[in-house]
């Protein structure tokens, strides 16, 4: 089988960029609300979105710079602490995508997308009303990378999962079937969970078990 083979040292940002977004796929979206120290809301989706620690449960976004500045969502953050994470989903996809235009800073893009919010519990910024998952998050770190092009790793901390109700299976687990889960993959496509298929772990003796491993 032939190979194309390439190294990272000596291909430019663009192509690197390309690299990481075809073969890191399919990627969760995290829809992200914050709040500026002036008190403007602000939404936006991000891609380069994982869990980092499940106990206690930490997330990360990569924030890119937009002429060699914060967006946004990472001044905001870093400025106002509390923010929250949606999963995108069937139904959503459109207004997520409208959500990452470039808007002014004194823009409020909710009201711009026409969605409509509610207070949060324990962080400033608003969530999405309806949304079926929803997590609130308090800022932990930032991590930045590179010279040229700076990306901004935004660490936080879930305060509290706002699910809706259907979705809950058992009362534990979220039904990734209702959830119906929107990915994105390299450039402008994206991916739904049409097909969900069950494959149980190997079996682990329950003293040495991680909650990775399968559950009685
Ligand atoms: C599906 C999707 C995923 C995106 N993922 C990222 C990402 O991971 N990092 C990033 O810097 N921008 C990402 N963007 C672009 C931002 O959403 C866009 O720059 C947005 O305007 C940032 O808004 P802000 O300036 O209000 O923070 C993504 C856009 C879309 C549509």
């Amino acid at each position: 089988m032939n190979y194309r083979t390439f190294d990272s040292a000596e291909i430019d940002h663009q192509q690197t960029y390309r690299m990481l977004i075809g073969s890191i796929v399919p990627r969760p979206i995290a829809w992200v609300s914050t709040i500026s120290a002036d008190g403007v809301p602000n939404l936006a989706p991000f891609s380069f979105f994982t869990m980092v620690s499940h106990y206690p449960p930490m997330v990360s976004i990569s924030v890119g710079e937009r002429e060699h500045r914060m967006k946004d969502t990472a001044r905001n953050i870093v400025d106002t602490k509390g923010y929250v994470i949606h999963t995108v989903v069937n139904g959503w996809e459109e207004k997520m995508n409208a959500s990452s235009a470039n808007f002014e800073p004194d823009e409020d893009e909710f009201a711009a997308a026409g969605l409509d919010t509610v207070p949060s519990d324990v962080v400033g910024a608003p969530r999405l009303a309806n949304a079926p998952v929803a997590m609130e998050c308090q800022f932990d770190r930032l991590i930045d990378f590179g010279d040229e092009w700076v990306t901004h790793l935004v660490i936080g901390r879930i305060l509290r999962w706002h699910v809706r109700e259907d979705l809950m299976l058992e009362d534990k687990y979220i039904d990734p079937y209702k959830l119906a889960p929107v990915g994105r993959l390299g450039g402008p496509r994206y991916c739904r969970t049409q097909e969900i298929f069950e494959m149980p772990a190997p079996y682990v003796q329950p003293d040495k078990a991680h909650p990775n491993d399968p559950q009685p």
